[in-house]
This record gives C-alpha cells, sequence and structure tokens, in this order.
C-alpha cells in the first residue's frame, strides 16, 4: 500500500518537474519575530509540545540486541532506555529510588544490570529494584514499589518514540496518522546506526526552517552541494509530519521506466519530518543508502537549542565503507555547521535588533507554513486531551 502512496506521490512530483514548476500556496505567511525570541511562548513550546508529543528519542538500530541500553539527557530529563529479554524497548526516568543518582552514565552499551554508583542499589534491565545494598541495615522497604519510574515508549518503524513526563499519554498511532506505514517504507529497523554528531545551535523553530525549505538550496549550499539543486518543492502532509521532494532532473529519469520499476532509492528521496523535532533525508554512497536523521532540542533559553545528527546505514559497512561513511559524516556536519547553524546565529542576532517585527515566509515556502501553523495550534491546547483532538481532526494533504 505504501509503495504505492509513494509511487503516486512521484508520480504527481514528476508532472510538476516536466513542466518545472511546483505548487504554490495561496498566500505569504507572517511570523512576529517574538515567536522566536519571547520566553513565555518558548515555555509553552516546551510544555504544550516537547513535554506533551512523542518524540523520536533513539533508533531501533542502536538498541538492536537484548540488553542493550542507551542512556542521555532528553529536554532536561535524565533517560534510560533498555531493551528487555523479552525485546521490548522500556524507558526509563534514569534516577535511583534511593536519592536520586543517575544510575548509569549517559551512553550506549550492554548490560542486564545498572548498579547505581552512590550507594550501589541494583535494577534489572526491565528497571525493578532487585538489590539494596546492606537491606538488614538500611530498613523496611519494598522493592516492588521502587523500581526505576517509566516513561512511555513505543516502537515504530525503527525509530524510538517517547514522552519525557511520566503518566503522559501515547498514542502512536493518533499522533503519526498514515505517515506511521510511509515512514515503514525505509525500513530504518534493519540499519546500521553509524555516526552521531552533536551541534549547539539558536532558536529549535529558526534551527528547523532550514529543513523545511529548499528555497535555500541552491543559494546558500551553492560551494558544497546546493549547485546542482532547484528551489521547487512538492510536499505532502500527514498532519503535523511532512515529506517533502523535488521536482527536478533525478525525478524526470524516472519518467523513462515503468513505474514498476521505479526504484526505491527515488521513491525515498528528499526530506521527511516527524513533528516537531525530527528530519529524515538519505543519501547515495557506492555501498548503499545512508541516512542522516536530525533530532532538535530546544535548550534552556528561547535563543538555543541543540541538534543531535545520526547517521543510519543499509548496509553493514566493512571498514573500508566505514571510511566513505565518516568522510561524508564530516562534509555533513560541515554543511550544517558552517552554513545553516552559523546563518541562523545571524538571524537570531539580528532579531534582537528591533529592526524587523516580522519575517515572511513565501507562496513557495508552504512547509513551513505548515509547520508554523501546527506550532501555533498546538501552543494553545491547554490539555493533552485537547492536543489528542487536534491531532486526531487533522488531515492528510497532499499536493495537485
Ligand atoms: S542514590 Fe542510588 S543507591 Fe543511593
Ligand atoms: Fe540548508
Amino acid at each position: 500500500m505504501s509503495r504505492e502512496a509513494l509511487v503516486a506521490q512521484a508520480a504527481r512530483t514528476l508532472e510538476w518537474a516536466r513542466k518545472g514548476s511546483a505548487p504554490l500556496e495561496p498566500a505569504e505567511m507572517r511570523i512576529p519575530v517574538e515567536r522566536y525570541t519571547d520566553p513565555q511562548r518558548f515555555a509553552l513550546e516546551k510544555d504544550r509540545i516537547f513535554k506533551r508529543l512523542p518524540l523520536v528519542l533513539a533508533f531501533s538500530a542502536e538498541l538492536a540486541e537484548t540488553h542493550s541500553y542507551r542512556a542521555m539527557e532528553v529536554m532536561g530529563v535524565p533517560i534510560l532506555l533498555t531493551r528487555g529479554d523479552d525485546g521490548r524497548v522500556r524507558s526509563f526516568v534514569n534516577m535511583c529510588s534511593h536519592r536520586g543518582s543517575a544510575v548509569v552514565e549517559d551512553g550506549r552499551g550492554r548490560a542486564r544490570r545498572f548498579t547505581c554508583p552512590y550507594h550501589a542499589w541494583v535494577y534489572d534491565i526491565s528497571g525493578d529494584l532487585v538489590g539494596i545494598f546492606q537491606k538488614e541495615r538500611f530498613g523496611d522497604i519494598d522493592p516492588s514499589c521502587h523500581g526505576l519510574t517509566p516513561l512511555p515508549v513505543a516502537e515504530r518503524a525503527g525509530l524510538i518514540f517517547g514522552c519525557v513526563v511520566p503518566g503522559m499519554e501515547l498514542d502512536l498511532d493518533a499522533f503519526l496518522g498514515g505517515y506511521g506505514s510511509m515512514l515503514e517504507e525505509h525500513d530504518l529497523q534493519s540499519c546500521h546506526f553509524v555516526g552521531r554528531v552533536t551541534l549547539d545551535g539558536s532558536n529549535w523553530k529558526l534551527a528547523y526552517d532550514g529543513y523545511l525549505d529548499f528555497y535555500h538550496l541552491p543559494i546558500l549550499h551553492k560551494r558544497t552541494f546546493g549547485g546542482d539543486y532547484n528551489n521547487l518543492i512538492c510536499g505532502d502532509s500527514w498532519g503535523p509530519h511532512q515529506r517533502h521532494m523535488q521536482p527536478d532532473g533525478r525525478i524526470l529519469a524516472l519518467g523513462d521506466i515503468p513505474s514498476s520499476d521505479w526504484p526505491i532509492d527515488a521513491l525515498l528521496a528528499g526530506v521527511w519530518t516527524v513533528f516537531p523535532h525530527v528530519s529524515i533525508a538519505s543519501f547515495r554512497l557506492a555501498a548503499g543508502r545512508v541516512y542522516q536523521i536530525a533530532q532538535l532540542f530546544p535548550g534552556d533559553t528561547p535563543d538555543s537549542s541543540t541538534t543531535v545528527l545520526n547517521y543510519l546505514a543499509a548496509y553493514d559497512p566493512d571498514p573500508e565503507q566505514m571510511e566513505e561513511i565518516e568522510k561524508q559524516i564530516d562534509f555533513l556536519r560541515n554543511v550544517v555547521e558552517a552554513e545553516d547553524y552559523a546563518t541562523v546565529a545571524g538571524i537570531q542576532r539580528s532579531l534582537r535588533s528591533g529592526a524587523k517585527s516580522e519575517l515572511v515566509f513565501g507562496r513557495n515556502e508552504g512547509q513551513n507554513q505548515r509547520f508554523h501553523a501546527w506550532v501555533d495550534q498546538l501552543v494553545e491546547a491547554t490539555t493533552p486531551a485537547d492536543t489528542y483532538r487536534l491531532l486526531a481532526g487533522a488531515e492528510e494533504f497532499h499536493h495537485a
């Protein structure tokens, strides 16, 4: 079914490529600059978007084996993800029930048990407290009430989604809608985790805007990769999630072959986003497809964010292939840092000047328009139930 949907999307984009054009929005959209700078607005975005929606926390490929784990901080919350004996991924607050220490340092590894470094309480891979150091001298503690605090988590399409607030509702079907089966076409769960780079950035939306527009590719990126690209965009959306591709020469080439033979690499091209903070793009190296999956997280202030660039290969690279991948990771890190994020840092500085009251998104920047419209709606949702009502009412949008 989803291959059909991918073919249909490519076919519509091919039509635009033949015309040398792309769809346009009815009008421009203006965004007040305070939306990128105001601390109150920023706090609402964190509370009602990042602390409410499922976030992409990690990848099935990096927790592929039983007893693998990853510990990291997300939105200020120390999180421990594990894959248990039963193959299930679990998520916990990485916080000991005794006096609150992290039970394992941030990083990845394999373990059956976690021994708290402070006073050696022991937890198993399922988060149960299985050992209290010198229990007889400690007191009357029921271990079954002192496991690690679970967090909502769900695995889908090779992505590990989780909430950072205990007890928050996590309904992936409602959140992803029809986009879930589209994402599955990437087969990310069969990929190999091959690298990760972390970058500091400016306001999360300023940074994210750059993943949503192709308008800048042949301009800002002309010296690195953008010279061969046009700046046209054909985008579809499933609720707040979007996928966009370029009506360019690469898609025109599909016109020469029957659609049943269109290669999967071409069908998966372009940029796939998972609202509110992930962008998935792939490129082809000699041995096959490699993904760059960017996760963006707001920082402590409106003008700070962290971007984690993750790399997954559709093949198990040998040392020579790994060298090629690492060269490409260096290249892409440099593009994002020296071109995109350097520009965005300049924008952030200029926003403080008071020179402009608004930024404007053109009719050719529909992806950005839809993204901001969703952010605006979701910060108005008072309760999680309101949020899910908005998601339930969301429609798919397919460009003509
Ligand atoms: S804080 Fe973990 S054992 Fe004391
Ligand atoms: Fe860019």
